[in-house]
């Protein structure tokens, strides 16, 4: 299964977003991992819990930072992070339904990683460039 590495294409030219992107990177690619290896369902549910709680505290470091500054294209951006957050807790559901079946091992390659480098490279480097020059730390 794939799994995906950081570099410079996915910067968005703010310090505190890059590093959480790449721990995001990293916990998506423990599930692929996970899945891949034949773990237990016990491990690779954990993975997913680990990425899901991870998102968590990662969009809600964007949404802080958008709202505090007014951006201007925060609806969308909102609603996109949403839409992951939905997609995420169905796949967690459905592996405590059926298990690590192939069809979640593609559904964690189609949508997991792509969606989110597709987010990244789109509408995140949109906001890092709205944010670049604001005092943005934590
Ligand atoms: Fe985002």
């Amino acid at each position: 299964m794939d799994t995906i590495e950081w570099d410079d294409s996915l910067s968005v030219n703010v310090d505190l977003i890059d590093e959480q992107h790449k721990e995001l990177i990293k916990r998506i690619n423990a599930i692929s991992k996970a899945v891949d290896s034949h773990q237990s369902p016990e491990v690779t549910l954990n993975t997913l819990s680990f990425m899901s709680d991870y998102t968590d505290f990662h969009f809600s470091t964007e949404e802080k930072h958008m709202k505090e500054h007014n951006y201007p294209a925060m609806d969308l951006h909102l609603a996109q992070h949403k839409e992951f957050k939905d997609m995420v807790k169905h796949m967690i559901e459905d592996f405590e339904e059926e298990g690590p079946t192939p069809a979640l091992g593609k559904s964690i390659n189609t949508y997991l990683l792509n969606w989110l480098i597709e987010h990244i490279k789109g509408i995140d480097s949109k906001l890092g460039e709205f944010l670049k020059d604001k005092p943005i730390t934590e």
